[in-house]
Order: C-alpha cells, then sequence, then structure tokens
C-alpha cells in the first residue's frame, strides 16, 4: 500500500510505519492508498479525486476531522481516521487555562507595558482584574477537553462549574460542583465561557449576537476549539461596546486570517483585552507525539485488515 503524507510530522509515526511489509511511503498523492494529512488540508471531494480511485484511508493529524467532507469520503468507500488522545486533551485544557489567567489578569498587555519600559512604579491601579475564587467557569461541551478544564479550575481556582453536553456528566459531576445546564443559563451566570464542542452545522456560529448579549459584560470568553463556532464580528462588535470584558482565542473564524476581512477596521487584534494564539493549545511535545503515535497505529491496524481504533464515523 501506497501512503502520502502531505506534511512531515513529529516522530514516533514515521519509525513506527518504516519497515512495515506491504507498506511504501510515497512522495506523490496521486495513486496513493492512504493520505496523511492535516487540519489545513482542505479535503474535499477533489481532493480525492486528485489522489484517485486507489484511495481507501484518509488519516487525518488531528482530533478535529472538519477540514474532511465526510459524506464525499464516505460516498467513496473511504475510511477517515483522527488522533484523540488523553495527551491531546490535556494540552488544550492546560492552554486554556493560560488563556483564561491571560486574560483575567491582563499578562499580555502588562508585559508589553514593562517591556516598553512604561513601569515607573507600584500602583494600586495598575492592570486590576478579577479574581478567579468563587466565579462561575461555564464550559460549552462537557468532553474529554471540556471536563479536564472544569477540574483543573475547579480544584486549582475554586470555580463553580456549569456545563452544556447532550448526556450528563456523571464523572464531572462526581468531581466537584459541577451541573449541566442549558446554553441561556449557562451564557447568563459565568464568569468565564470556554467552547469544548467540535465544529458541526449544528455549532456554526453557536456564539453569535443573542448569544453574546446573554453574557454578564464583567464575563470573558476563550475559545480553542475551533474559529466557525463563534460569530467573529459578533465578537468585535461585543468588545467594542464593551459588552464583554475580554477574550482569549486560540482559533479564527477565517484562519489563519486573524480578521476575515483585512481591510476591516473592526478587528480583534485592536483590543488589549483580548489575547490571541495561533492555533497552538495541542502544542506539546507529549500531546505531538501521542497524535503520532495514534496516527500510525491507525494507518498499521488498517494495513493488517483490522478496524483502525479511530474511525470517524459520518
Ligand atoms: C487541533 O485543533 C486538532 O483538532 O487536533
Ligand atoms: C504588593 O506587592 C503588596 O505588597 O501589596
Amino acid at each position: 500500500m501506497r501512503c502520502f503524507f502531505t506534511h512531515p510530522l513529529p516522530a514516533p509515526a514515521a519509525e513506527m510505519l518504516a519497515h512495515v511489509p506491504n507498506l511504501e511511503l510515497v512522495t506523490h498523492r496521486e495513486g496513493a492508498d492512504i493520505l496523511v494529512c492535516l487540519l489545513t488540508d482542505r479535503i474535499d471531494a477533489a481532493a480525492m479525486d486528485a489522489v484517485g480511485p486507489s484511495l481507501r484511508l484518509i488519516a487525518n493529524y488531528a482530533v478535529g476531522f472538519d477540514n474532511i467532507d465526510l459524506a464525499a469520503a464516505k460516498e467513496r468507500g473511504i475510511l477517515v481516521t483522527n488522533t484523540p488522545a488523553e495527551e491531546v486533551s490535556v494540552a488544550v485544557a492546560e492552554h486554556t487555562v493560560a488563556l483564561i489567567l491571560a486574560v483575567a489578569r491582563h499578562l499580555v498587555a502588562s508585559d508589553a507595558f514593562t517591556r516598553q519600559g512604561e513601569y515607573h512604579g507600584w500602583d494600586p491601579f495598575l492592570f486590576v482584574g478579577p479574581s478567579l475564587q468563587g466565579k462561575t467557569l461555564g464550559i460549552i461541551g462537557a468532553g474529554a477537553i471540556g471536563s479536564h478544564v472544569a477540574r483543573a479550575m475547579h480544584a486549582g481556582f475554586g470555580m463553580h462549574i456549569l456545563y452544556t453536553s447532550p448526556h450528563a456528566n456523571s464523572d464531572l459531576e462526581a468531581s466537584g460542583d459541577a451541573r449541566k445546564c442549558e446554553l441561556p443559563e449557562l451564557l447568563a451566570t459565568a464568569d468565564v465561557v470556554s467552547v469544548h464542542v467540535p465544529l458541526t452545522p449544528e455549532t456554526t456560529h453557536l456564539i453569535s449576537a443573542k448569544e453574546l448579549a446573554r453574557m454578564k459584560p464583567s464575563a470573558i470568553l476563550i475559545n480553542t476549539a475551533r474559529g466557525k463556532i463563534v460569530d467573529e464580528t459578533a465578537l468585535v462588535q461585543a468588545l467594542q461596546q464593551k459588552t464583554l470584558a475580554g477574550a482569549g482565542l486560540d482559533v479564527y473564524e477565517c484562519e489563519p486570517l486573524i480578521d476575515c476581512n483585512p481591510n476591516d477596521t473592526l478587528e480583534l487584534r485592536q483590543f488589549s483585552n483580548v489575547v490571541l494564539t495561533p492555533h497552538t493549545a495541542s502544542a506539546t511535545v507529549e500531546a505531538r507525539a501521542a497524535m503520532s503515535r495514534e496516527l500510525a497505529k491507525n494507518i498499521l491496524a488498517f494495513i493488517e485488515g483490522n478496524e483502525p481504533p479511530h474511525i470517524v464515523k459520518s
């Protein structure tokens, strides 16, 4: 079987796939049986057909799979796999916690201020932000990542947890004071709202003007999931009108653009109460290695004629 990688990947996938009988790593995608891709590769029907009818497995090096047209894959009888792992959930949760703290305590603006030589002495009013102790964290989507964030913020900072989820998360409820509620209640109550759902037609613009308007003016919004879940134009307007205290974003609606309309003056970069990171929430050494390991396990199982451990169901 021929396997094409769109991009070099961290270890150990290359080592795990070396010397496997019946596997050849090829340098052209045409005629490949297996396509290894990144979340930045848009794998639509045309991309599948560019590989050709030989294509049997699309192995995404990512947990999210919104870059792949699952219906087109199904029509062509192509299997799709992703790379979830505990290490990845932990990494994204750690980054989420970092963004919450960075926004609450104006970390990035304070760093710029200090570097620029503007610190001229202790001031009781300088960069004052809210404590998190006893405040409420709203977790939209209490899956593996959302649950890690909830546990960390409850255990570490005494935050109360509200969450939305299709099903009650009994493990999360057992680990602290977490309560399931509907989205409008979560938005109206939470001091920090953090998004942890996959991008689907149902979650596209889940957070729009109406939802932002429900949030407290003192609240902050964190998104480490997918950019299109938040209506960025509505977010910019809320920040401008100060109906929201700040935001921490790792993902963008028109990624890698930070603003969908580069000539627009209404852009995220103007706000000092917004912390922006370049889709690096899973960028720990451990998570990237785990993703590589799970990717190789999917491919090895497929080659041996077994069911890959992480099949994406359409
Ligand atoms: C990162 O965004 C991933 O989906 O793995
Ligand atoms: C802060 O530095 C304090 O001493 O209160």
